[in-house]
């Protein structure tokens, strides 16, 4: 029987969202979507927060739109997106109708796949979205945010994996994203997790330490169905490992990728000169392609590292730096042990920045980290000590509930708000995710000359 493994392609979500700020247009990727169509990628990821987000911030282009557009091309491959549960796109909670609403909505333009996570693996902050996705068609990807910490043992994972599948997930991503995962840590898990469960298994990494291809390799002989690549031009560094490269290793040793090598080749002489230009004007800054093995020695993701030190710079305490890297494992302890994805990867670093420079562990407690004890983001991981809960919120209750079961329904209300800039419910949604933006490109769509001042001409005697 020869083995298969597949894969999903980054180029037009991830890679460029890791290497160049999400900045690639619509009208880059066009010209190329027939090819990637051709090339027997299993899927090609498409959407999420940064491409949305991007499209109306920096490219003044819908992003419902680019999703059509490409549909409307890419014909035989599925098209995936990545969701955070209630979160949708962005770091607050969405009531359940405007969940609902934005999945329905995104599956009918034209997504086949929804990735689904909650940044700190809490199940009841998926709920909702994984009945929607069922209940509209698509497939449900649930992803585990992986990390390392006592608590975060292949057990944990396999007993979050077994309440994924119970509620409806049809298949499982592993979702490295600060690229922590190593060969033989990947190999145990996804051995355990086969043990437990017949759904495809989908591995994603980033190379940002230097190890992502030999994670790919013990993970795709550990069982791993599916694992996420980009092509050449846009891969490495803080991006996917290359496609080509897998490709060419794994058919070497005796795997079926599907993939047409020719046709691989003419999509990375595609990207190349586009890599280029976003080099020349330095949206692309070589730095990210570096290799960084100490998101691997400390356990913080690389983007928490850069984060911490620019932080310290700006409070002239770079010789506190190491203090701070010792005291972020020990927030992170104290507070149950959240996963370092953003938005607790800035609220731990924060907090430790601030317990060093105090001389006070504590002292200081921005909002955040407040909110997050009381339970407005989930459950944490292990329950917080009674001890540190009072420390930070002193005598005040904390949520017990699902944190969405709070939120009244809100759809009528963004509707309400946006009147008649809004011809869709697709507009509606936009606005809901990204007010701002969201309102300054629908009146820029009816009147494109809305913000632009009128001329005051000066008057020469
Ligand atoms: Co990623």
């Amino acid at each position: 029987m020869t083995k298969k493994v597949k894969f999903m392609e980054t180029i037009l979500r991830d890679a460029h969202q890791s290497l160049i700020a999400t900045r690639m247009s619509t009208e880059e990727m066009l010209p190329i979507l027939k090819t990637l169509d051709e090339a027997g990628y299993e899927s090609l990821e498409v959407w999420g927060g940064a491409t949305f987000d991007a499209s109306l911030r920096y490219l003044n282009e819908d992003p419902w739109e680019r999703l059509r557009a490409i549909r409307k091309e890419v014909k035989n491959t599925k098209l995936q997106m990545l969701l955070r549960g209630q979160n949708l796109l962005g770091y607050k909670h969405y009531a359940d109708d405007v969940v609902e609403a934005f999945i329905e909505k995104a599956l009918a333009n034209g997504i086949d796949t929804i990735r689904v996570f909650d940044a700190l693996n809490d199940i009841r902050n998926l709920e909702t979205a994984i009945k929607s996705i069922r209940k509209f068609g698509g497939h449900c990807q649930a992803a585990i945010c992986y990390t390392t910490s006592e608590v975060h043992t292949v057990s944990y994972y396999v007993n979050l994996v077994k309440e994924m599948e119970e509620l409806g997930a049809q298949s499982i991503c592993i979702k490295d994203m600060a690229g922590i995962l190593t060969p033989n840590n990947a190999y145990e898990l996804i051995k355990a997790l086969k043990d437990i469960t017949a759904l495809p298994i989908e591995v994603h990494t980033h190379a940002t330490s230097g190890i992502s291809e030999m994670t790919y390799l013990k993970s795709v002989e550990a069982g791993a169905d599916i694992i996420d690549t980009a092509i050449s031009p846009f891969a490495g560094g803080t991006s996917q490992p290359s496609t080509e490269s897998m490709s060419i290793a794994l058919e070497g040793i005796g795997y079926e990728t599907g993939l047409n090598i020719e046709k691989l080749k003419e999509i990375a002489d595609y990207f190349r000169p586009i890599k280029d230009k976003y080099l020349q004007n330095e949206v692309l800054n070589p730095k990210v392609l570096a290799t960084e093995p100490n998101t691997l020695l400390y356990q913080v993701p690389g983007g928490m590292l850069s984060n911490l030190l620019s932080q310290m710079k700006e409070a002239h305490a770079e010789d506190k730096y190491e203090e701070v890297l010792r005291e972020v494992p020990r927030v992170r302890a104290d507070l149950g042990y959240p996963p370092l994805v953003t938005p607790m990867s800035q609220m731990v670093g924060t907090q430790a920045f601030m317990n060093v420079l105090n001389g006070e562990r504590y002292k200081m407690i921005p909002k955040e980290i407040k909110d997050y004890v009381k339970g407005s983001y989930g459950q944490s991981p292990v329950p917080i000590a009674e001890e540190i809960r009072h420390k930070i919120i002193g005598e005040e209750k904390t949520l017990s509930g699902r944190p969405a079961d709070l939120i009244k329904p809100e759809m009528e209300k963004y509707r309400e708000e946006l009147g008649d800039l809004a011809e869709s419910t697709e507009d509606v949604l936009m606005y809901a995710l990204f007010p701002q933006l969201a309102e300054t490109y629908l009146k820029k769509r009816k009147d494109p000359f809305y913000d632009i001042p009128v001329q005051t001409v000066a008057v020469t005697m």
